[in-house]
Parts: C-alpha cells; structure tokens; sequence
C-alpha cells in the first residue's frame, strides 16, 4: 500500500486526479471505476479541467460506479446516477453508453447484480477503482461486517451511514435504507485502487483500514490484501497514523525513482 499525505482536500485531490489521470493515457480503452459522495467531487473538477485543456480524452473510456440507492431513478436529484452525470459525464467526452451506474430500480436484483457482475468482465475488468471511505470504515456500501468475499448484492445501510448521507435528503426519514453495492470481493478483482479521504472525522476509519488487522468489520481493511493500492489523504484524515515518516520516506524514494 503506498500512503500519501498531502498538506489540504484540494492538494489531495489534484495528486488523485493525476493519479487517474496517468493511468489513463497508458491506455485509451480504459476501465474506470468511480464513486459518489463528497470526497470525489474536487478530483472530478481537476479531471474536467484537463480534460477541458486537451489533455484528456474519454472517448473510449468505459465506466462502472460502486453503487447506488434502491428505489431512486436517474432523474432523481438525490440518485447516484444524477450525481455522476451532473459532477462528471456531462463535462467530458464519455460515451453514455459506455457509463455503468446500478440501476436503483431494477426488478429482480439478484439477477441484476449478477448482470452488473458480468459486464465488468466483459469490458475487461476495472483498470482503476476509485474509492471513497465511510466514517465506520466501509467501501462503496459494504457496511461492517459484509463478507469479505461478497459481491454485487444489496445491502442495509447502517443508521451510522444513513445519518451522515441525510444531509444530502433534507432528513434522516428519506434516506433509502437499501442500495446496490459492488461487493469487496468484486473490488478486490480490480487491476488498481485508489482510496482516497479527507477530513479529522475520516481519521479514525483511515488508520484502522491502512494500519489495523484486516477485518470484515472494516471492509476498507481487505485493501491490504489487494496487490496494488494507493492512498491519497488529507493530513486531517491522517492525524491518527501511526508511521507517517515511513510513508513520507518511501515518497522521497519515489520522487527520486522517478527523477532518474
Ligand atoms: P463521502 O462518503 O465522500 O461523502 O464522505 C464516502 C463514503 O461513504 O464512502
């Protein structure tokens, strides 16, 4: 796992964008994987800047997000789909058939997420995973305690989780109580993730998923077991690590790798 700290939200997010954004020019039919929520909204700025400045191209991108509430359409302000289209595929070049988001009002789920499994695969696989973190550890919505192994599925959100997403639905009484969530074992397949949190009240779900034991309990753990990871935080979100110089020092040694 490669940890980087960077000194503000903002500074994170450029270094994230420029981590999506290296990865896909080595590769034009790229994979990406992409998530919602607070966290990702400046790196999708800095994903359409450049892409504004010429210097990125979506054409033959392809695209699957983690998540999305049960019940909620696209054209529903509060649905994931409408936040993907309003903070990032209305801005740039991507084929709208070429972008996954799960659709909220499936009719039979099971089958659908099976659906959803399968497309993944038959693009070729997530090249590169963007992923935010819950203050109770989790990734896309597995919420503690999903196995490990699971894949796309539906899952109860947590009251934990429905508290912190009610800002966004005028109270805690509209928040969906169910979502469509990529599995950690459908994370775990992909090439590369990118984990990315900001703030104090992200440090403690930051320390326990880089530096605890692995735990289905914080499903942000399992990306230990994953062969390539790279964290992108604030110094807020990392106020609670515990070996911060190592991680600045393996910096330093890649900073000199790539200056040679
Ligand atoms: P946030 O959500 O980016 O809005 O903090 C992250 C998450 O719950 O995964």
């Amino acid at each position: 796992m490669r940890v980087i700290i960077e000194k503000d939200a903002q500074a994170a997010s450029e270094r994230a964008a420029k981590l999506i954004a290296d990865s896909l020019v080595t590769k034009p039919d790229f994979v990406l994987g992409l998530a919602t929520g607070s966290t990702p909204l400046g790196i999708y700025e800095a994903l359409i800047r450049k892409h504004n400045d010429g210097k990125l191209d979506f054409s033959n991108v392809t695209s699957f997000n983690l998540d999305e509430y049960v019940g909620l359409g696209p054209a529903d302000p509060n649905s994931y789909r409408y936040f993907m289209q309003e903070s990032l595929f209305n801005h740039i070049n991507i084929p709208p058939e070429n972008t996954n988001v799960p659709d909220g009002r499936a009719l039979d789920f099971a089958t659908y997420c099976q659906q959803y499994e399968r497309k993944i695969v038959e693009a070729g696989g997530i090249d590169l995973q963007l992923l935010g973190i819950g203050r109770d550890g989790h990734i896309a919505f597995n919420e503690p305690g999903s196995s490990l192994g699971s894949r796309t599925r539906l899952k109860t959100l947590t009251s934990e989780t429905i508290r912190d997403n009610s800002r966004f639905f005028g109270g805690i009484e509209n928040v969906p109580r169910l979502a469509i969530t990529m599995g950690v074992g459908t994370i775990l397949e992909t090439r590369k993730c990118l984990l990315v949190a900001f703030g104090e009240n992200k440090a403690h779900a930051i320390s326990q998923a880089i530096e605890g034991a692995v735990t289905a309990q914080v499903t942000a753990s399992a990306l230990q077991l994953h062969p390539d990871v790279t964290v992108v935080i604030d110094e807020d979100a990392g106020r609670h690590l515990k070996r911060k110089s190592y991680y600045a020092e393996v910096e330093e040694s890649h900073r000199l790798l790539e200056s040679n």
